[in-house]
């Protein structure tokens, strides 16, 4: 008897599993997180998982070509997390997760540059990559296009 107890719950336990993930990202994608600073500090693995990006937002509009200088940035968000948008050439816009790949501190915009008010890391705003420590790891990229004016997620 016990052990088709034990059967059952484990399976709902798998099952709840996916499920799980699945409402996760949908609460990520709907939760007001304007604090994403200090979290459980177990930061201890390296960021090569990256950030993930919301697919439920794919289509967004995120902004306006215009509002992004060429060889600048912006702040914005995608699915209600923040992220970067860049110009490096006309056109061309790239976007990057603004979670510092140090201590998760949220990274501002700087021009030609992202910089993080924790702890002073700067990324290159064109490709996300350090330019100054202490995070080791680039910021990851998001998929964004640009259609007509303006800057679409996905
Ligand atoms: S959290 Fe960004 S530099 Fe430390």
């Amino acid at each position: 008897m016990d052990d088709s107890r034990e059967l059952s719950r484990r399976t709902a336990l798998a099952l709840g599993g996916s499920g799980a993930l699945g409402g996760a990202l949908i609460l990520a994608g709907c939760a007001p997180s304007d604090s994403a600073v200090d979290g459980g500090g177990d930061s201890g693995g390296d960021a090569g998982s990256g950030a993930s990006t919301p697919t439920d937002a794919a289509g967004e509009d995120v902004a306006a070509l215009a509002d992004i200088p060429v060889g600048g940035s912006i702040g914005a968000t995608i699915g209600g997390e923040p992220v970067l948008l860049a110009q490096p050439t006309a056109g061309e816009v790239v976007a990057f997760s603004a979670i510092c790949t140090h201590q998760r501190c949220t990274v501002a915009a700087a021009g030609a540059s992202f910089e993080c008010p924790c702890h002073g890391s700067v990324f290159d705003a064109a490709t996300g990559e350090v330019e100054q420590g202490p995070a080791l790891e680039p910021l990851p990229s998001v998929p964004v296009t640009v259609e007509g004016d303006r800057v679409i997620a996905g």
